[in-house]
């Protein structure tokens, strides 16, 4: 969709303080579109409940629907209402949620919630985030939340508020501003099948041995699409000499114009990564060089997306 096709609203900023956590709950329960700050990424949330409310989302994100949603969910037990957790599914919740972990699990027949959310299949992504401001907001509220990242699609996932209104302000009603998020990367997505067999849609902060993660443009994760990463100019990965017009992406001993980790942390990295893709599209400079990364840990999940932001 165009940028006229969603009505231009006044996007206000809410502290993650009680008063504006009662406030934000509100506006999600009166249908309105809140980007929230999860552990991973902040994520445009909707009530998961609502056709209309659910479309905002794909409107304002312009987001295509056949790309399913993650509703975020208090528990468990919660999560129950909507999927059939098996013991391989209730071992994986025992051990991560709440967490930075998305099980992709068998809907259920009588599940509340919008057929968009799951984009038609019968399968739903459940989260419970550990996030303070996230689990507050479920806490006061009877319906999950949809939310994908808080980006318009095909831009880098939000980090900070500010990454949030770059793209969507003027498209959503607020953002609760809850500082920059602890882990910066998008969740692990894990498959569950009827049976157990489990398989990694998606390599993330919590790292599950499972065989390797689907590629491409399977169906199964539309947003596995490289596009969506993409910070809009060409990315060379492993860049070892740089040129005058590279933005470089600095790790370890190869200091940048922002460097990921200075002293090779890969947790600090991944906290910073999409900052650091965030300031490369927006510098002056035509091309971004980001130098290489240990494919250790959670730097599987860095690789993975930085592939996908240089595909
Ligand atoms: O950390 C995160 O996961 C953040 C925060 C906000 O929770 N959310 C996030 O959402 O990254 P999003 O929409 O950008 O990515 C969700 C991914 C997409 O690739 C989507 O295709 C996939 O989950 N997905 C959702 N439902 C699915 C399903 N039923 N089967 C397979 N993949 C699914
Ligand atoms: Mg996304």
């Amino acid at each position: 969709m165009s940028d006229k096709d969603a009505t231009e609203v006044t996007t206000q900023t809410i502290l993650a303080d009680t008063a504006g956590i009662a406030r934000a709950a509100q506006i999600l329960r009166d249908g309105g579109l809140v980007a929230v700050p999860t552990e991973t990424v902040y994520g445009l949330a909707a009530r998961a409940d609502s056709a209309e409310t659910v479309a905002k989302i794909y409107a304002a994100k312009g987001r295509p629907d056949f790309n399913p949603l993650i509703a975020h969910v208090r528990d468990a037990d919660h999560a129950a209402e909507f999927a059939q957790i098996g013991d391989a599914a209730a071992r994986l919740c025992g051990e991560h949620w709440p967490g930075p972990l998305t099980l992709v699990l068998s809907l259920c027949d009588n599940a509340d919630l919008a057929p968009a959310v799951t984009a038609g299949l019968p399968t739903v992504a459940l989260r419970a985030p550990a996030h303070p401001v996230m689990q507050a907001l479920l806490a006061q509220i009877d319906f999950p939340l949809a939310a994908p990242s808080a980006n318009r699609s095909g831009f880098v996932s939000p980090t900070t508020s500010n990454h949030v209104l770059e793209t969507l302000a003027g498209r959503i009603d607020a953002v609760v501003d809850g500082g920059p998020t602890e882990k910066g990367l998008e969740s692990t997505i894990v498959a569950v099948r009827a049976g157990g067999a489990m398989q990694l849609l998606r390599p993330g902060p919590i790292e599950i041995a499972l065989a390797e993660p689907i590629t491409g443009d399977a169906i199964e994760s539309p947003g596995q699409l490289a596009s969506h990463y993409a910070p809009g100019k060409p990315v060379r990965l492993n860049a070892r000499k740089v040129a005058p017009d590279d933005f470089v992406i600095g790790f370890g001993g190869v200091e940048g114009d922002c460097t990921l980790s200075a002293t090779g942390d890969l947790d600090e990295a991944a906290a910073r990564l999409y900052d650091c893709l965030h300031q490369a599209a927006k510098s002056d400079r035509s091309r971004i060089a980001v130098a290489p990364i240990p494919d250790d840990g959670i730097g599987k999940a860095i690789n993975d997306r930085l592939r996908r932001a240089a595909a």
